[in-house]
């Protein structure tokens, strides 16, 4: 079991497959990209297996998302889902994408035994995509969540960080996605782009998108999934679609947190923004047993911190962005 000292159990497991991505989203990656993990250091796709399978079997970990970067970068996706699955066939098995290049390899992530994927998308308008995500590729987007759900790889959740120049454009964000039979989840913007240009003042609050999508819709409170979920959920005009908020400034969950993360250095990160890294990788390569890894595993679970103590103009910076970590 990977147990804190606050007594948060993690069974989350978020594994990043690499820190490429092919978009540039402004709150996420620098303009240029981050300097690549030299290829010696990137996990195969053996030893992402390896992790996988010993956490599963010996730490708890009783659910598992592939992140990036962006994860359909890794031409073996599908193979790591595919063993991932034959070994562990009852876990639930995710990605978090930009779905960029999805409608192409959706049914084969899903024949591999893919459960769901969450996509980033910010907004459905061209010339906004752009500007976000410093790519025009706003159509491949859209037909990567339309193929997720004919691929069945549901429910399709849509992310979305909520910023200044998409804030006019929820309200239609929501109705797309309720259109599209996508679970819409806003996401309050938290400091790890590169630029360092993230204000507590400035940024877009839940309170703030609230009061925005309540002007089109009405919204009724449902709460969160499960205690650990971070989304808080919302019914639309008493139907059956919900809006979801993710307010990890606001309203912070840290206390419930059940994540456990690993880079795609093979470093578990016990949160997103602890830079108290432990290496798994060069012991692994060194011919460590599983029981080992186990051990280094629990005790670097062990020294997670109660989370991030409030995200203020004068916290310091986590040395890695979100690009590096993998949400
Ligand atoms: P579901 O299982 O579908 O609910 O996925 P998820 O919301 O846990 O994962 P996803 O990759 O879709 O993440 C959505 C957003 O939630 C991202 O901005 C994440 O950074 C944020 N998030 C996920 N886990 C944590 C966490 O432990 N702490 C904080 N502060 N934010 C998190
Ligand atoms: N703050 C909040 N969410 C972010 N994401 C990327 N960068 C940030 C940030 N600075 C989101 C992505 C993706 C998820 C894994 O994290 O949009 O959906
Ligand atoms: Fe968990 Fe850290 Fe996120 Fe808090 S900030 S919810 S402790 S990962």
């Amino acid at each position: 079991m990977l147990l804190d000292t606050f007594g948060r159990v993690a069974r989350d497991l978020r594994v990043s497959l690499t820190e490429k991505c092919n978009l540039r989203c402004t709150y996420c990656m620098p303009a240029e990209g981050l300097p690549l993990v030299p290829a010696d250091r990137l996990m195969t796709s053996e030893e992402v297996i390896r992790l996988v399978d010993l956490a599963i079997r010996d730490l708890g970990i009783a659910e598992v998302r592939f992140t990036g970067g962006e994860p359909l970068l890794r031409r073996d996706l599908e193979h790591i889902v595919a063993r991932c699955h034959e070994l562990h066939p009852a876990v639930p098995l995710a990605i978090t994408t930009n779905a960029l290049g999805l409608a192409k390899r959706a049914d084969a992530l899903a024949a591999a035994g893919l459960t769901r994927v969450n996509i980033s998308l910010d907004t459905v308008d061209r010339a906004t995509f752009e500007r976000v995500t410093r790519r025009d590729r706003v159509d491949a987007s859209i037909a990567g969540v339309r193929a997720a759900k004919a691929a069945g790889l549901g429910p399709v959740k849509v992310n979305a960080v909520a910023m200044r120049e998409t804030l006019a454009g929820a309200p239609e964000l929501l109705q797309f996605c309720m259109d599209e039979g996508a679970e819409l989840r806003f996401i309050e913007q938290m400091p790890l782009e590169a630029e360092q240009t993230w204000q507590r003042g400035a940024m877009v609050t839940a309170d703030e998108l609230l009061a925005v999508l309540s002007e089109h819709f009405e919204l009724t409170p449902v709460g969160r999934d499960d205690p650990a979920a971070p989304a808080e959920r919302w019914q639309v005009d008493g139907g059956a679609h919900t809006v979801g908020i993710i307010a990890s400034v606001t309203r912070q969950f840290c206390a419930a947190c059940d994540r456990t993360r690993v880079t795609a250095e093979g470093t578990v990160r016990p949160c997103l923004f602890g830079d108290d890294e432990t290496d798994l990788l060069t012991p692994l390569r060194a011919g460590a047993s599983d029981e080992e890894i186990g051990e280094l595993w629990k005790q670097a679970m062990w020294g997670k911190w109660a989370g991030h103590g409030g995200l203020t103009d004068d916290r310091p910076r986590a040395k890695r962005t979100m690009g590096g970590i993998g949400g």
